[in-house]
């Protein structure tokens, strides 16, 4: 196998390019991919200041890393799940990434600052932990990005993780999240713009540009996500992409250029319709925003029934 850009041997394929690249030629491919996301999306310019969310695993670190290779002032956030020795460890990687290259690293303790973890969420709602984790991650990104003035936050979603979302919509035919899976979520009051630059990479691409660049990241799995729908939807979406490589990029691609469209109008009137939580102000549309009322379930007294 030689190198597609320079014919010297290759360390790795990608399948979907029908290419393969040595180690150097392909950390070029990842920037030029990150470019090419940013770029023609408009997702923000070199003059603009951009949060990146830094879970401590390998798409968020390294989309940190290819923002600031790019040239893109990028600081990052890391928000404390309160997931034991999880959310521990997967700190750890971020402070450390941080550390080594003089950044600036925002964090934010759900526990600490809330008074509650997503197990104590997830027990409250009874549901999924998934759906309280990401209620949670979604309100504090947004808090932290608009408290320290940034114009955009960038999280680490690739092209396996965009693809297997939007099977899951398209299953569902969810028309009102349809109308928000797109690489860049403009700003409204109250919202910050919201981007995904990591669209064009897959997974596999991920994890081999940190290991080339030395990035040391969490591999485990978040210990709650079990279960999780969109694991069996990746699943189907390799076993496609095997027999015919290409699937995944022209399903989401495709669905970003002639699909979401027709779903965003009615998104845009939802988010018109929305006005302050009276608790902290972020924009919802009843009186109480879903984070607050999360919150207010998580931290009531647990009933202790009587002993007799
Ligand atoms: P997930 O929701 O776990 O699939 O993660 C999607 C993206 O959200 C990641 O690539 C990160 O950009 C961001 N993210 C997830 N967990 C955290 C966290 N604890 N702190 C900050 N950002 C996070
Ligand atoms: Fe959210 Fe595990 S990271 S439930
Ligand atoms: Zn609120």
């Amino acid at each position: 196998m030689k190198c597609r850009r320079c014919k010297a041997p290759a360390v790795i394929d990608v399948r979907r390019h029908n290419a393969a690249f040595c180690q150097d030629c392909f950390l070029h491919h990842c920037r030029e991919q990150v470019r090419r996301s940013v770029e023609d999306h408009r997702m923000f310019s070199p003059q603009e200041r951009v949060l990146v969310a830094v879970s401590g695993g390998k798409d968020s670190l390294a989309l940190w890393d290819l923002l600031r290779t790019l040239g893109y002032q990028a600081d990052g956030l890391y928000i404390g799940l309160g997931i034991g020795e999880y959310s521990d460890t997967s700190g750890t990687f971020a402070r450390d990434y941080a550390a080594a290259n003089g950044l600036t690293l925002h964090e934010v303790d759900l526990r600490g600052e809330f008074g509650f973890g997503v197990p104590e969420a997830a027990a409250a709602t009874r549901r999924a932990p998934c759906g309280a984790c990401g209620l949670s991650k979604r309100h504090l990104f947004n808090s932290a990005a608009l408290e320290h003035g940034y114009d955009v936050l960038a999280t680490g979603h690739n092209l396996d993780d965009e693809a297997a979302v939007l099977l899951g919509n398209v299953l569902r035919w969810e028309t009102g999240y349809l109308g928000r899976q797109h690489p860049v979520l403009p700003a409204a009051p109250g919202f910050v713009r919201k981007v995904k630059p990591l669209i064009r990479l897959g997974e596999r691409e991920m994890a081999a540009y940190c290991v080339l660049q030395g990035i040391d990241y969490i591999v485990e799995e978040c210990p709650m996500a079990a279960g999780n729908r969109h694991l069996g939807l990746k699943e189907v979406l390799n076993s496609l992409e095997d027999r015919s490589p290409g699937t995944k990029a022209a399903f989401l691609f495709g669905f970003v250029e002639r699909g979401h469209e027709r779903f965003a109008e009615a998104t845009e009137s939802d988010r018109s319709a929305l006005r302050p939580c009276t608790s902290c102000g972020a924009p919802t549309p009843a009186e109480i925003c879903a984070f607050c009322s999360l919150r207010a379930r998580a931290t009531a007294p647990v009933a202790v029934r009587p002993s007799r």
